[in-house]
């Protein structure tokens, strides 16, 4: 596939990460499309060309996608269903071959996983779009970020005043992916995309979702993890436990009473953690990290490297 890579919103967390990688991984220039009010600045490099505009002006998003062959979408979480469509529509307009779309979460595509948690929908939706539009697509499922989550304290885990609840009933492991990771694997696909290698089927790829993860782990084990990464012992942290159907059903009153973010993420965390949604992709469905050449992590350094920010 001829042409370039464009990222939108690739001064974001994951977006930040994909361009470090892709200076460090290829020799290729990058184009990186940045909105009018964005205080965001890029690292000094000629390969990097910065598009500064206004998201809702379909003339600047298309002079910034026009000639580029893949679009990185990384936008936050803040960007609305209506820009993240146009800026769709309009890679559809100047003819971008492959998208890589919003999403990088959970998998969307386990049915009760999408039952429980109804903006799972939009995954699917956006898909469906894209297909409409006559782009392929691939996207990345990592579930929750290892070290962004643990920073959040979303994974139940409060290291700053070790305190943790850990969630019983009928739980599982889960996998989890680190920024960097979720950066290289982006790097190393949109590599092949343009310059397959001899084993590479572009068509394997299409329209369909990619599965990375750096761990595969019970929140206990990730918990003591923490551990050991923070130089503490049990005794030094108070952990409660609460049932995980209990915790999703707080969740989703939550979701119904105004605190919609924050019942979200509990649904979301409570289903992570719960048998047959989607949590373990690993053992379901099998990860693409060997074929992405993805390293082995260490849990306790990544995790020290999170905490230490
Ligand atoms: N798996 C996980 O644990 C996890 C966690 C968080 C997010 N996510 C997903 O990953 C995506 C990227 O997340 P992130 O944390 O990297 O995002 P982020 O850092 O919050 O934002 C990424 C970039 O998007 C641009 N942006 C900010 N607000 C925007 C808006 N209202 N409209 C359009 N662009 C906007 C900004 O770039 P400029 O300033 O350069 O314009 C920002 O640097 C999210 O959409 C979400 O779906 C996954």
């Amino acid at each position: 596939m001829s042409g370039g890579v464009v990222i939108i919103g690739g001064s974001g967390h994951l977006g930040s990460r994909i361009v470090q990688s892709w200076l460090s991984e290829t020799d290729m220039p990058i184009t990186i499309i940045t909105r009018a009010e964005s205080e965001a600045s890029f690292t000094n490099d000629a390969r990097i060309s910065v598009h500064k505009g206004d998201y809702t002006s379909v003339a600047f998003l298309k002079e910034a996608m026009t000639g580029q062959s893949v679009l990185v979408c990384a936008m936050g979480l803040t960007a609305t269903p209506e820009s993240v469509e146009l800026v769709y529509k309009t890679a559809a307009a100047v003819g971008v071959k492959w998208i890589i779309p919003q999403g990088w979460g959970n998998d969307w595509q386990n049915p009760r996983l999408a039952a429980r948690v109804p903006p799972m929908s939009a995954a699917k939706a956006s898909r469906s779009m894209i297909t409409e539009l006559g782009i392929p697509y691939t996207g990345f499922i990592t579930n929750p970020w290892l070290d962004w989550n643990i920073s959040s304290g979303l994974f139940s885990i409060d290291v700053a005043s070790r305190k943790a609840t850990l969630y019983t009933g009928a739980v599982t492991r889960f996998n989890t992916t680190t920024l960097s990771q979720v950066g290289l694997a982006v790097v190393r696909f949109v590599r092949q995309l343009l310059q397959p290698g001899p084993d590479f089927k572009i068509e394997d790829y299409r329209d369909r979702e990619v599965y990375i993860s750096s761990f595969l782990l019970t929140q206990k084990e990730l918990l003591e993890a923490v551990q050991q990464a923070t130089n503490t012992t049990a005794g030094d942290w108070k952990v409660e436990t609460q049932d995980v159907q209990a915790y999703i059903r707080d969740g989703e009153s939550l979701m119904s009473q105004g605190q919609f973010m924050k019942g979200l993420f509990q649904v979301l965390f409570g289903c992570l953690y719960s048998e047959g949604f989607g949590g373990d992709y690993e053992s379901d469905k099998g990860v693409n990290n060997a074929v992405l050449g993805l390293p082995q992590e260490d849990l306790v350094l990544e995790l020290r490297k999170a905490i230490k920010g």
